[in-house]
């Protein structure tokens, strides 16, 4: 695993996967309460083809927190800028699930020249509605009262789709093992920064860069309806459901999501296709 200290007061120290060569790079960003492992399938099966940062978000994974910087998106991007610059990727193609897609718009908002294509996995543009925010404040009560394993069963039935809860007990350990692994005051952090989130609705139409957009089809949290809406108010973009999966399609059906990355990157790089 690389470190990256980032300066503070106080500094914290943050950590990512960064594997394989070549001038195509991917930036991988996971989703909450997971860390960079949800990507594990893509970065074995990928890092003989190009360069890739998987990073655990700040307070997420085994990067450190700072509590008093922890709660918003626009530090999290500053740390995947300073990522790049550390490794040397001036520009990337850049996943993101769920709340890795969130992240993503607020990449592409503080350093649009540095993304070259984007693919959001389960994710939308809205911000929180108001029952949203209730139900982040209501699990920031329960990880308080009773710590990750008061939460996991419950994210569990809703992350993973039936499929692989039925057929699929590794994927499924996977997930509860990210999330019984979770740091407490990492996550009240991050419900913290995903309650706030600003919108991102008003930027889909802006966004230039092909995109592609993919969802579990037994995806309940980021329901197809809510993917097709997103794909269609972006002007390049296209959607791949994914059969049989849920919330977690890079775990849940990960030769599907590994060939959508690599078309993703070979696009993004067309001139070192030649
Ligand atoms: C995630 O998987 O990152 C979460 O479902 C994001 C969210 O709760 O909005």
């Amino acid at each position: 695993m690389n470190r990256l200290v980032r300066p503070g007061p106080p500094p914290v120290e943050l950590v990512a996967r960064s594997t394989g060569s070549g001038r195509r790079a991917l930036v991988l960003l996971h989703g909450f309460p997971f860390d960079h492992t949800m990507w594990s399938p893509q970065l074995r099966d990928l890092e003989a083809r190009m360069r890739i940062l998987a990073p655990d978000l700040r307070g997420l994974g085994k990067s450190g927190l700072d509590p008093e910087t922890g709660a918003s998106l626009h530090t999290p991007a500053q740390d995947v800028l300073a990522w790049m610059d550390s490794e040397g990727i001036e520009r990337a193609a850049v996943g993101g699930l769920s709340m890795g897609g969130y992240l993503a718009f607020e990449l592409w908002r503080q350093a649009p020249h540095r993304v070259a294509e984007l693919a959001l996995f389960d994710t939308k543009a809205e911000a929180d509605s108001e029952e949203a925010k209730g139900g982040r404040v209501a699990a920031s009560e329960e990880i308080r009262r009773g710590g990750m394993a008061a939460v996991a069963e419950g994210m569990i039935s809703r992350v993973l789709g039936s499929t692989t809860r039925a057929r699929r007990p590794a994927v499924v350990e996977h997930v509860r093992r990210m999330m019984l692994s979770t740091n407490p005051e990492g996550a009240l952090a991050a419900l913290d920064a995903l309650r706030t989130r600003p919108s991102s609705v008003a930027d889909c139409p802006r966004i230039s860069i092909p995109v592609l957009v993919v969802v579990g089809e037994e995806d309940v949290l980021t329901p197809v309806g809510v993917a097709q809406e997103m794909a269609a108010s972006i002007p390049r973009a296209e959607l791949r459901v994914v059969k049989e999966a849920g919330h977690v399609t890079s775990l849940e059906s990960p030769e599907v999501v590994t060939r959508a990355l690599r078309d993703l990157v070979d696009r993004s790089f067309p001139e070192l296709n030649r």
